[in-house]
């Protein structure tokens, strides 16, 4: 006799029964072999027959209701709901059971139910139970069963793998700013931070001190900067347009997967005594405090700090929406972590009640209730931080989207880090954390995906070191204010990836979709799928795409014809593990599909996605001159021809000069970074000792012209 849900293993498609053996990570015997997922999937409890049955086809379903001789008639969620005994959602007055006797493989659900319990994972609540009381009429109750609560509350998603393992990824030394203090110079890399992580765990496991991100927390937006040209001539209606910086849109239960293995990897990054602190909104905050208390544990948990603010009410019929949640948790909760206790003005009544002196405890009592001599310092910082926005116009506004107010870093990282500290933030955007650790002397990591957020980093770093020469404040605390940047993999093809689809969309001439689906486009007859950008594509990027396949669309097709594969699927990406297509091929079995893979790099070498920028620099009479500069993708969004540029150095945000360039790493002696509706000077004196000049200018969309020419 088979149980219920053996007969819908029995269904189930093997793609189904391997894709659930992931997502529980069932121990299977041989992950190839049907018989053995079969095997996992049957025998394991967390797996209920609901779950399987939702994941099916409609066809499926209806095979197992002939399987379990019920009915199958009706669309799929009522067939669940008659599988499951589930009252249907309109009552039909029909009884919900009509075994079919007769047919040849039919296994009675009564049956099921009755004699095989050990086998039937199906929840007892779905059982009924005939009470005999009170006797002239027999009542009918459902009977509830719990399962014991087992560990702790865990999140699951769709796709979830745990991430236990990763690979050093070189980084390159592109720039260097600034002298070393103590040996150390503060880093930014250009590049995804889980492979900059991968990066630093070489040299930096157990050694940051502070960990604060901002990350992306699915708010479904893209994020733009407006890009405006510097002078006063190009100030028509095209002289500005929006450039996208990062897409937070995410597919599924993605986001969750790309949260939990970098917060995986940032555990390892922290040191004993380190603090995280994780920066969402209200909207993120639930899943994500369970993402973190499976990582860190629930015991780690520190505290929530809600950051209140003040913004122009919206028209929505709720409560205005005016906070943020910070989520801080330490490595190791009873560890020796740095706190300085910050305090804020206390209450007038206590000021009134008291004099404004300390209250202490009076050992006696066990309560506070001796005023002493000294004046109060305040109370304690509480946990809800009203700290303003970055005002429209402020100072302190870059444009980069999303920047937070240095006022609100400032006092996690004075909090948490003595100086000297190690502090690290990978979701660096306009480098607010890292230009407050400067100034706080810490030392500081960065990192970001978006070359523009490095662009706006490295500004600020380079004006902040300026003004902190200047200033000389506090002499007490040393300032870090060298730092180097770095690029880790090859990133000269995409500075922008949230535009790096779009232009691979032109370029390889891929028909965009209509409806939205797993699929980036069209192409000669297959379904295209743009892999990560920038990176190797992985055997683990394939998930969302096996996830996201329409496998009832799979079924018909393949009842129409065996032999012809359901899907012609061309992969693009920058580089591959070898095994790629084999995989996906492997994943979806007993499906047939057609792989086609594009590598980007080695097959299409030659497309052309960007325009290089052009420029012309000469020696004259001592003196390095910037004679012209176009930068030609700046151009093409300002709709201007090269002839119709006045003065290049509106379209310029720096000039960097390096006048002894060792062909590899740009160490600039020379940094113009203009302030705001400022211009660049265009002309420098060249000094004596002056070898191989190098001079790097990078225009409004942070893209780079760099060349080179010697002195004399
Ligand atoms: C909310 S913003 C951070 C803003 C920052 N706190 C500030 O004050 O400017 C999030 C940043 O994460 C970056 N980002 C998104 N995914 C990333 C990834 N995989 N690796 C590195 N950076 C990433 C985006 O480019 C964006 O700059």
């Amino acid at each position: 006799m088979r149980g219920f849900k053996r007969c819908i293993v029995d269904v189930a498609a093997t793609a189904l029964l391997r894709q659930v053996a992931d997502d529980l990570e069932l121990d299977v015997a041989d992950r190839r072999k049907r018989v053995d997922l079969e095997e996992a999937v049957a025998t394991a409890r967390r797996c209920k027959p609901e779950h399987l049955l939702a994941r099916m086809t409609e066809r499926e379903v209806k095979q197992v209701c002939e399987a379990v001789g019920i009915d199958p008639k009706g669309r799929k969620n009522g067939l669940i709901n008659r599988l499951l005994d589930k009252p249907p959602s309109k009552d039909t007055g029909q009884s919900r059971r009509t075994p079919k006797a007769s047919h040849p493989q039919a296994v009675s659900y009564q049956s099921v139910l009755g004699t095989v319990p050990a086998m039937n994972d199906k929840p007892a609540s779905q059982s009924t139970l005939v009470l005999s009381e009170p006797a002239a009429e027999s009542t009918t109750v459902e009977r509830y069963e719990f399962e014991p609560i087992k560990g702790y509350p865990m999140l699951n998603w769709l796709g979830k793998r745990p991430y236990t393992s990763t690979q050093y990824y070189p980084a390159q030394l592109k720039e260097v700013h600034g002298e070393e203090l103590d040996g150390w110079r503060n880093k930014i890399f250009w590049g995804d931070n889980l492979q900059v992580m991968s990066h630093l765990l070489k040299k930096f496991r157990g050694k940051f001190d502070l960990i604060y991100i901002d990350p992306p927390f699915d708010s479904k937006a893209v994020y733009t900067k407006k890009i405006k040209s510097n002078g006063q001539k190009h100030n028509s209606d095209s002289s500005s347009f929006e450039e996208k910086q990062y897409s937070d849109m995410w597919m599924n239960d993605a986001f969750l997967q790309f949260i939990y293995e970098r917060i995986s990897i940032m555990r390892e990054l922290l040191s004993d005594t380190g603090t995280l602190t994780l920066h969402c909104d209200p909207h993120k905050v639930h899943h994500l405090r369970c993402v973190m208390d499976e990582v860190f544990g629930e015991s780690n948990f520190l505290n929530e700090i809600i950051w209140s603010y003040r913004r122009w009410p919206s028209n929505s019929k709720n409560f205005q929406e005016m906070h943020d949640n910070l989520l801080w948790y330490a490595k190791n909760r009873n560890s020796d972590r740095v706190f300085n206790k910050e305090y804020e003005e206390a209450s007038e009544s206590y000021m009134k009640r008291f004099g404004g002196k300390t209250q202490i405890l009076d050992e006696e009592s066990g309560t506070r209730k001796i005023t002493s001599d000294l004046d109060t310092k305040g109370m304690p910082r509480r946990d809800v931080w009203d700290i303003s926005i970055i005002a429209g116009v402020g100072s302190e506004r870059t444009g980069y989207p999303t920047q937070k107010p240095e006022k609100l870093i400032d006092r996690i990282i004075r909090s948490c880090t003595n100086p000297g500290e190690l502090v690290l933030d990978c979701f660096m955007g306009s480098g607010t954390t890292q230009v407050v650790s400067m100034k706080l002397g810490r030392r500081f990591i960065g990192a970001d995906i978006n070359l523009g957020a490095i662009q706006t980093t490295t500004k600020r770093l380079v004006k902040t070191a300026a003004d902190l020469s200047k200033k000389k404040l506090d002499t007490t605390v040393n300032c870090y204010t060298g730092f180097e940047v770095y690029n880790v993999n090859h990133y000269d093809i995409f500075r922008n990836p949230a535009q790096a689809k779009d232009l691979l969309i032109e370029a390889l001439e891929i028909q965009k979709l209509e409806m939205a689906t797993v699929f980036d486009g069209e192409k000669d007859g297959r379904m295209v799928k743009i892999m990560p950008v920038n990176r190797i594509a992985t055997r683990a990027d394939l998930n969302e795409l096996i996830a996201g396949f329409d496998y009832k669309a799979w079924d018909r097709r393949r009842n129409e014809s065996l032999t012809r594969p359901v899907e012609k699927i061309l992969l693009v990406c920058m580089g591959h593990e070898p095994d790629l297509k084999a995989q996906l091929q492997k994943a979806v079995e007993p499906y047939r599909i057609d792989v086609q893979v594009v590598d980007i790099l080695r097959d299409k070498a030659n497309l052309e996605f960007r325009r290089d920028s052009e420029a012309k620099v000469t020696v004259k009479k001592g003196e390095l001159v910037i004679e012209r500069f176009y930068p030609m993708n700046l151009l093409q969004k300002l709709s201007l021809q090269k002839e119709a540029v006045e003065d290049w150095r509106e379209l310029v945000e720096s000039v960097l000069i390096d006048w002894n360039y060792d062909g590899a790493v740009l160490q600039p002696a020379v940094v113009d970074v203009p302030d705001k509706n400022e211009l660049v000077q265009g002309r420098y004196p060249v000094p004596v000792d002056a070898g191989t000049i190098r001079v790097k200018i990078t225009d409004l969309l942070s893209e780079s012209w760099e060349g080179g020419l010697g002195n004399g």
